[in-house]
């Protein structure tokens, strides 16, 4: 872009100061998880018929795409082959599990959330919540491929969270700072619009997916307005109807070409699997329609002759907390 007045150095200084979760926070809080893995594994060497297996840190901290509002953390439990409990039941089973493993904790921090598909872990305010979802293990125990109860849908998804955090490193390794840094400002774009809009949906599995395809085709990331634009511009100008397919655990053709849903962006580990298989119609026109506003007010910003216009144009991108 040609010297714009809000440059990539002050979308650069407002993602720091406002957007990120800092990284001490992300130490403090990958620390909160591995003592949770640890209690558990250590229940495990106790009592060695325990039904749960081993916990995954699965979430945006353990992948580095945290925001600085996050509340909560995301585990993946894996359960026990075998074990036999009703779709209908695993939550409070799991929740009944937990209590065990964590007899340490108060009965009173464990809660299934309504509306949510997992078990919180509540640490009233001395660390996050931690959300935990549960993973039925597949044939193969020896790898991290399980069945994933998803915490915004319920549904049960075959998927690989060691994978999934191989297949971002890898990105985030290809352009060490810019992959994430943009990924952390879609996702802010996408918390603006929950809040203007509590109907909208944009998961950000899906918007780290996004980011990937395009990096993989050569998007530069490295300055930001530059880059947010093209994720904008992909987003109006496909409708987000071509479908997103990764070769990196398997081929394209493995794909089926009758794979269900409006959006299509297949999980990269698993060729069956489309993380935008539950989104309607009516929710692909919202992200769609939100973008082409995104994408007008950062070319009306680009162009701008003042400062205050250019602030306004970037405010009705990132909400009110924008400023430069
Ligand atoms: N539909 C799905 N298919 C496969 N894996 C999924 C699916 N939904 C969630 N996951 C797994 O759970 C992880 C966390 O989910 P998601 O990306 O939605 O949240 P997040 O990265 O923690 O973001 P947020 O900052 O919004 O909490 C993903 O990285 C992925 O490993
Ligand atoms: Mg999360």
């Amino acid at each position: 872009m040609s010297n714009p007045i809000i440059s990539h150095a002050d979308i650069s200084s407002f993602a720091d100061s406002k957007v990120n979760l800092p990284a001490d926070k992300a130490k403090e809080y990958r620390e909160q998880v591995k003592n949770l893995r640890e209690k558990l594994e250590k229940h495990i060497v106790e009592d060695p018929n325990f039904d749960l297996v081993k916990m995954l840190h699965s979430g945006s901290v353990a992948k580095g795409t945290a925001l600085k509002i996050i509340h909560d953390m995301d585990v993946a439990v894996y359960l026990k082959k075998g074990v036999e409990v009703k779709d209908s039941e695993l939550l409070t089973w799991l929740m009944d599990r937990l209590k065990e493993a964590y007899s340490n904790l108060g009965a009173d921090q464990f809660s299934c959330p309504s509306g949510s598909h997992c078990v919180t872990i509540s640490f009233r305010g001395v660390g996050l919540d931690v959300d935990v979802v549960p993973v039925i293990e597949d044939d193969n125990p020896d790898d991290d491929y399980g069945y994933l109860v998803t915490k915004d849908t319920g549904d049960q998804v075959l998927t690989n969270i060691t994978l999934h955090l191989e297949f971002i490193l890898k990105r985030k390794k290809a352009q060490p700072h810019h992959f994430r840094q943009v990924v952390r400002l879609i996702k802010w774009w996408v918390h603006q619009q929950k809040v203007k809009d509590s109907t909208f949906r944009f998961k950000s599995l899906m918007v780290e997916l996004i980011c990937a395809h395009l990096a993989d085709n050569g998007l530069d990331m490295s300055d930001y307005p530059t880059a947010l634009q093209k994720v904008f511009a992909y987003i109006v100008q496909t409708g987000l109807k071509n479908p997103i397919i990764f070769d990196d655990y398997y081929s394209v053709s493995d794909v089926s070409d009758d794979i269900e849903g409006v959006i299509k962006i297949l999980d990269p580990v698993n060729p069956t699997n489309n993380v935008g298989a539950k989104y309607t119609e009516t929710e692909r026109v919202k992200i769609v329609t939100e973008a082409t506003e995104a994408l007008d007010a950062l070319t009306e910003a680009q162009f701008a002759t003042t400062k205050d216009r250019a602030i306004e144009m970037w405010k009705t991108i990132f909400g009110p907390s924008f400023s430069a």
